[in-house]
């Protein structure tokens, strides 16, 4: 692959201080991005990231938020106006059992996941390349599993594969395309801020491993070549496609 699929293009990826989006978003740089935007609340993660590549430009936004919207559209309007690809990654996990539910998890977990990418996007609609425009959300095969203890996140990433093929086709005639990666479990800290102990996180990690036809889980690089590919322009027929990534594990 050219090392220059990228240039002149100007990216934003959502939560890309860390895990999934950090990954992508220094993958996007390294391929010639003009500018890649990375947000996330806190600042030190950002910082650290964008110490790595002077492509990546670092801007603290909370994307569940107006004010967090407004700050990433006026990142990129500083840029030049245009965004070619624009990644919402950022997520949030935590258990909900029903019989011990607290309604601020379940209201959280749908503002990150689900209210914030519609958000952006339409805050950015404006500013994103027409045609040719792209738009690669993060999502996960929870939305296709029954897991005890994760209706809301599972129901947040399956209300995120709704959003992924609704705006393919209600994108498709401005030249913008939508897709999605689905990963199965990655190492990431996302199970940790989420709750998890790191004895439970080890536990479903080797039962991932033990249940996936390729022995293990998931590790960011295994995801990041979907995100940027899905975004070529050599992937000009791929629209509303939400690609699984996961060793296996939905068919085993
Ligand atoms: N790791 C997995 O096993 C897995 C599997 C399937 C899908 N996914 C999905 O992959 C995506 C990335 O997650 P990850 O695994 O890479 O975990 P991660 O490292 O925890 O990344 C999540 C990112 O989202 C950011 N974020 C959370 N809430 C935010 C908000 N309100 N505004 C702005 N940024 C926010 C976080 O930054 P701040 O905390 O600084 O805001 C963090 O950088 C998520 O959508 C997740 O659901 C992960």
């Amino acid at each position: 692959m050219s090392e220059k699929t990228f240039a002149e293009q100007h990216i934003v990826v959502t939560g890309g201080g860390t895990g999934i989006g950090r990954a992508a978003a220094l993958a996007f740089a390294e391929q010639g991005a003009a500018s890649v935007t990375i947000t996330g609340r806190r600042s030190e993660p950002l910082d650290e990231v964008a110490a790595l590549h002077p492509a990546v430009i670092p801007v603290v936004a909370d994307v569940a938020t107006e004010a967090g919207t407004d700050a990433i559209a006026a990142a990129v309007q500083a840029r030049g106006g245009t965004l070619d690809v624009l990644v919402h990654n950022a997520g949030v996990f935590g258990l909900t059992p029903l019989d011990d539910l607290d309604p601020a998890d379940v209201r959280h977990q749908f503002e990150v996941n689900v209210f914030a990418p519609i958000l952006l996007t339409a805050k950015l609609l404006p500013l994103l390349r027409s045609p040719g425009g792209n738009i690669v959300v993060v999502s996960s095969i929870s939305a296709r599993l029954a897991s005890p203890e994760q209706s809301v996140y599972s129901a947040s990433k399956a209300a995120v594969d709704s959003l992924i093929r609704s705006w393919a086709v209600e994108l498709g005639p401005k030249g913008i395309r939508v897709n999605g990666v689905a990963p199965g479990n990655v190492r990431t800290p996302i199970l940790t801020t989420g709750g998890l102990s790191d004895e439970t996180v080890t536990t479903w990690r080797s039962g991932y491993a033990d249940r996936a036809p390729t022995g293990r889980i998931g590790e960011v690089s295994d995801i990041t070549p979907w995100i940027t590919r899905l975004a070529e322009p050599t992937s000009s027929w791929i629209s509303g496609e939400i690609i699984v990534i996961d060793g296996g594990r939905l068919v085993a």
